[in-house]
């Protein structure tokens, strides 16, 4: 064979060349114009010929040298198109790796959407320390000396109450117990602020009691206030229907029963119609159609002079709400323990999306 035809047979051959890796397309390039391969072999065969030859033969090899470059891109462009099983191309219908993604507790979720709804009618946030003394959680809330409330029974004393001081009209300040209520916060609030005052406290609180489906030891509320000249128990009333409806929807309403609180004067217990079964009884309101959202009244004026507020000249409301409560209307959770005990299958159940507004 001359080195004419040696040139046009390599030239059939590199076109029907193959390769399914960057590997065998490299096999090929060595195998073509490595220091050994077939095309440089005809090079140095090249510097043998006759003169006259040299001419065409020459046209010819520097043909076959761009062909079998331009037959290496080629393959090379054709394994990177072909994917994975093609070599280390990447493979961009391969599902994605997902990582899991955390939510919010229930409880900070609608604590969240409680602080937002009063932030809006312009109520500040306020806290207060959760290991509190016997005048803010007790005293100067009005709570007589010899409440039940102050009794070891209910409440987690950090330090024993001094039975001494108690028959003068309440614990020492140095009396610690964790706090009872977020009401605790109220007292805080008034002694420090200048009126007029319209905050809500949200916390966690504790109490001794016995963990079930239905009570825990540990619990979350908000508290509510607003002092000014002139605010009416309408006030209260309008303020906690635009709040239930906020939360709830424009179909709840709300009916407010006489109670009492030693902080309030007149107090109340409010219900909101049940927003699972629209009012019509279910076994979430004990068929009544009605289900207890909160205590509120009118702050007690001996409340206020405890904290240097003139009771003729200024009045107020409060309330408190607790947030596990709100929250199983919202998310009709069974057990109170369930927000405790942060399994992950429970808690990835809420997201802010879910939530009913
Ligand atoms: N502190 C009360 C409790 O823990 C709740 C409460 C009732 C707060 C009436 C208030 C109120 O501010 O006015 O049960």
């Amino acid at each position: 064979m001359s080195l004419l035809e040696r040139v046009s047979a390599l030239e059939a051959e590199m076109a029907k060349a193959k390769a399914r890796t960057a590997a065998e397309v490299e096999q090929f390039r060595v195998a073509m114009l490595g220091r050994n391969g077939a095309v440089t072999e005809l090079f140095d065969a090249f510097k043998e010929v006759a003169s006259e030859e040299k001419r065409l033969l020459g046209q010819r090899l520097n043909q076959l040298k761009k062909a079998a470059q331009a037959r290496i891109d080629e393959l090379k462009a054709g394994v990177q198109e072909s994917g994975p099983s093609s070599g280390p191309a990447i493979d961009l219908s391969a599902p994605s790796l997902t990582e899991p993604t955390g939510s919010l507790h229930p409880i900070t979720i609608v604590r969240q959407r409680i602080v937002d709804i009063f932030g809006r009618i312009g109520y500040t946030v306020s806290q207060g320390p959760e290991v509190e003394d016997d005048r803010h959680n007790f005293g100067a809330l009005n709570f007589p000396p010899d409440h039940p409330a102050r009794d070891m029974q209910d409440t987690f004393f950090v330090h024993p109450p001094d039975p001494a001081r108690k028959e003068n009209g309440g614990g020492p300040d140095g009396d610690l117990a964790l706090r009872t209520h977020t009401s605790s916060v109220q007292v805080r609030v008034m002694e420090g602020s200048k009126l007029p005052i319209r905050t809500i406290s949200p916390g966690r609180v504790y109490r001794n009691e016995a963990i079930s489906a239905r009570a825990h030891c540990m619990f979350h509320q908000v508290e509510g206030l607003y002092v000014d000249k002139g605010v009416s128990f309408a006030d209260l009333k309008g303020t906690l229907d635009y709040f239930t409806k906020s939360l709830f929807g424009q179909d709840v309403s709300i009916r407010m029963r006489p109670s009492y609180f030693p902080f309030t004067e007149p107090s109340a217990e409010v219900d909101m119609s049940c927003s699972i079964c629209g009012g019509a009884g279910c076994h979430i309101c004990k068929h009544s159609g009605w289900v207890e959202i909160m205590g509120c009244g009118m702050v007690d004026p001996a409340v206020l002079v405890n904290c240097n507020i003139d009771p003729t000249e200024y009045s107020g409301f409060a309330f408190g709400m607790g947030v596990e409560r709100i929250a199983q209307l919202v998310y009709r959770v069974p057990d109170l323990r369930m927000y405790w005990e942060n399994d992950v299958r429970f808690l990835d159940q809420f997201t802010a999306g879910t939530f009913r507004s």
